[in-house]
């Protein structure tokens, strides 16, 4: 063992401090650091794809990925053929591309639509026709959020609901809307709300549909996002801190994204018991059905409040997982850092036992 990990970052960014490096990075480093094991930053351009393995492959056990997928130069694939073939040669990879995918892809909620953190009707659509041919008929059973998988903060995520409240009262569930419906549609990164025809709109959001990695989560309105969202921050399997994020107040306000005006308070996992004794048994639960042993290093899992269909009690439904590159600038003064170097450390001992 080298004891020595690297920490990958691109160069430029709204992420950047002026260090050059993401504010949470150093921190990281200088952790590692106090443990008595080496770390260094190496930034990832695709034409010093074959340097960087060279010099990672020789000196380090393992490697943090820092890099947030859409802004990668020369795009993710040849950054995640580099960190296969890290993996390959033996560094253990805090994430590896797969886990990025299985975990942090919107249609991760799929993959859960059997257990209790999501509702068994959540689909993905992959194919515009299956998206054309499925939805009409979805909507007609309430208030859905369609969700796209590229992009974050909130853009490509719509609330859709027909407009008129009459129409709506008398739709028989389970027959397809007609096309020339008209829908109220308000998207989450700013919640402005545009009226639009379904047939209209779908055309419309096709495009989130067609491309690399393109897809459409079709998911019920979970009406209680208006109490807010309720974030659980990881570092491996260790909650750390809860954010609950709060919509803007009125309207049709419905995004927990700070841009469109949520207002968030941050609390100790001691503070939502519930949840987080709910999460801890769901979590073996989440791995086998996303796939691989590893759990990401540091990633976020995102609850809203519903009401069990039974008992009428709180119970938390996943809206999503994020894990490629999870910042946690703002709360540096928790420790975070020593917890991230502490579980990266003991990945690699245990990978080298
Ligand atoms: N099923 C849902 N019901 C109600 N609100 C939702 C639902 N899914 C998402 N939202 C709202 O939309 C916001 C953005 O959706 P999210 O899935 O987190 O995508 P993003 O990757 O853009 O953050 C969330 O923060 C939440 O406020
Ligand atoms: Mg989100």
């Amino acid at each position: 063992m080298k004891k020595a990990i690297v920490v990958f970052e691109v160069e430029g960014g709204s992420d950047k401090y002026f260090n050059g490096h993401r504010k949470d990075t150093m921190p990281i480093v200088e952790a590692i650091h106090a443990k008595g094991w080496h770390a260094e930053v190496v930034f990832y351009r695709p034409e010093w794809s074959e340097a960087i393995f060279a010099h990672v492959s020789d000196n380090f056990d393992g490697y943090i990925s820092r890099v947030n997928p859409g802004n990668i130069p020369g795009g993710e694939k040849g950054y995640f053929e580099l960190l296969t073939k890290l993996s390959d040669a033996g560094l253990v990879g805090m994430s590896t591309p797969e886990e990025m995918m299985a975990y942090g892809a919107k249609d991760a909620l799929v993959k859960l639509n059997e257990t209790d953190l999501v509702p068994a009707d959540t689909a993905a659509y992959y194919d515009v026709d299956s998206f054309h041919e499925t939805f009409p008929t979805s909507l007609s059973f309430g208030e859905r959020v369609l969700k796209q998988n590229r992009g974050s903060t909130g853009s490509g995520i719509w609330r859709v609901r027909i407009a008129d409240p009459e129409v709506a009262a008398n739709v028989e569930p389970g027959t397809a809307l007609p096309l020339d419906t008209e829908l109220k549609c308000t998207e989450a990164v700013d919640n402005h709300t545009e009226t639009r025809q379904l047939g209209e709109f779908m055309d419309f959001c096709d495009q989130y549909i067609v491309g690399d990695n393109g897809m459409l989560v079709d998911m019920r309105f979970i009406p209680r996002i208006t109490e807010g969202e309720i974030r659980i921050l990881l570092v491996g399997p260790h909650p750390v801190f809860v954010v609950h994020k709060k919509p803007a107040a009125g309207g049709d306000a419905f995004s927990a994204t700070l841009f469109s005006g949520a207002t968030y308070t941050y609390n100790t996992p001691e503070q939502w018991p519930e949840l987080i004794e709910m999460f801890a048994a769901a979590r073996p639960v989440i791995a086998e059905k996303l796939g691989g042993d590893n759990i990401p290093l540091i990633w976020t899992a995102d609850f809203m409040l519903a009401d069990d269909d039974a008992t009428g009690a709180d119970t938390y439904v996943l809206g999503e997982i994020n894990c490629s590159c999870v910042g946690f600038t703002s709360e540096l003064d928790m420790g975070i850092q020593e917890l991230v170097a502490e579980e990266a450390i003991s990945r690699v001992e245990a990978a080298n036992a």
